[in-house]
């Protein structure tokens, strides 16, 4: 039997696309595919491009989603390819599009060492024909300044050049081979009542650099405005504060007019204001819906509007 896990802010964040017959829609992190079929379940007459870049969620998703195969393509890339891929398809325009960030449950029992509570090998890639770059390779292989900028930067934990000098320490004697190891030497530097939130961070690192996710979250936030029809919209789930940071400023930015230094007697800038910001404080999920579904206990929905 297959389990279907809920698409965190499921009801919310498709409500503020405001799906319309007849339109076309990105989902560009089809994952489980909840979202798209909750997109369908508001409207049968639209048609949707699925983003992936992980194959295993494309064929799963495929299957859950077989009753609309004709109105879904599905896209196996990283949606920082969002303007090729849609052209490639001879769609230039799109009516509303969804990120719904990070990695999906499924991906998390797939063993790909995402989560410190199961004994895994260090993968951590999300697209596992891209590339060799792993979190065994960052924790055994990166040169110190490397490793230490990673952690400092994409976990914000406090306890970073502690966990930076054991891991350095420990690969001197054996390599860390499984998310077990790493979380041992993690929990030996840190008091017991951080450990929690210390270890989600570090593997949250980690996963970050794999997977160049910041990247590609500015690249498709990008993109995503050149190919928003006039008031279509684009809705952005993170888990995360630096991918919330990212959304907000890239929102901020888009709806600024001009960004002339404030000593010019007069506009130069040419800038355009493409972006109205519609949600002014990030929607987040009720404590029922956390009570139901973990994963949703730090999601923010951020959502804006083409000019
Ligand atoms: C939180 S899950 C999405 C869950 C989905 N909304 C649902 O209802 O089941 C995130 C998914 O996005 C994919 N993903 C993350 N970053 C991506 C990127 N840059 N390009 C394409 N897919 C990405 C992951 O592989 C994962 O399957």
């Amino acid at each position: 039997m297959k389990i279907f896990h809920i698409p965190v802010l499921k009801n919310r964040s498709i409500e503020f696309l405001q799906i319309k017959k007849g339109g076309i829609y990105v989902d560009a992190t089809l994952g489980g595919g909840g979202h798209t079929e909750t997109m369908f379940e508001q409207e049968k007459d639209i048609r949707v491009i699925a983003f992936d870049h992980d194959k295993d969620a494309i064929d799963f998703a495929q299957k859950r989603l077989s009753q609309y195969s004709d109105r879904i393509i599905f896209v196996n890339k990283n949606f920082s390819y969002l303007s090729s891929a849609l052209a490639l398809n001879r769609i230039t325009k799109i009516d509303g599009i969804l990120f719904d960030l990070g990695f999906s449950s499924h991906q998390i029992d797939q063993q790909r060492g995402f989560s410190y509570t199961q004994d895994d090998v260090l993968d951590m890639r999300m697209n596992r024909n891209n590339g060799k770059l792993t979190a065994f390779e960052i924790v055994n292989f990166y040169p110190k300044e490397k490793l230490e900028q990673v952690l400092h930067d994409y976990s914000e934990d406090r306890f970073w050049k502690r966990i930076s000098n054991a891991i350095l320490q420990s690969r001197k004697n054996k390599k860390i081979e499984t998310t077990k190891q790493l979380r041992e030497i993690i929990e030996n530097v840190i008091p017991k009542d951080k450990a929690f939130k210390t270890l989600s961070r570090i593997f949250q690192a980690l996963r970050i650099e794999v997977n160049k996710e910041l990247e590609a979250l500015e690249k498709g936030l990008k993109s995503s405005v050149e190919v928003l029809k006039k008031g279509g919209r684009v809705a952005v789930i993170s888990y995360h504060s630096l991918e919330d940071r990212i959304v907000k400023h890239f929102f901020k930015y888009e709806n600024l007019e001009c960004v002339c230094p404030a000593y010019l007697p007069r506009c130069v800038c040419e800038k355009e204001r493409r972006l109205n910001i519609i949600t002014k404080k990030p929607i987040i999920p009720t404590e029922e819906e956390i009570r139901e579904n973990s994963r949703a206990r730090s999601a923010k929905l951020r959502v804006a509007e083409r000019c």
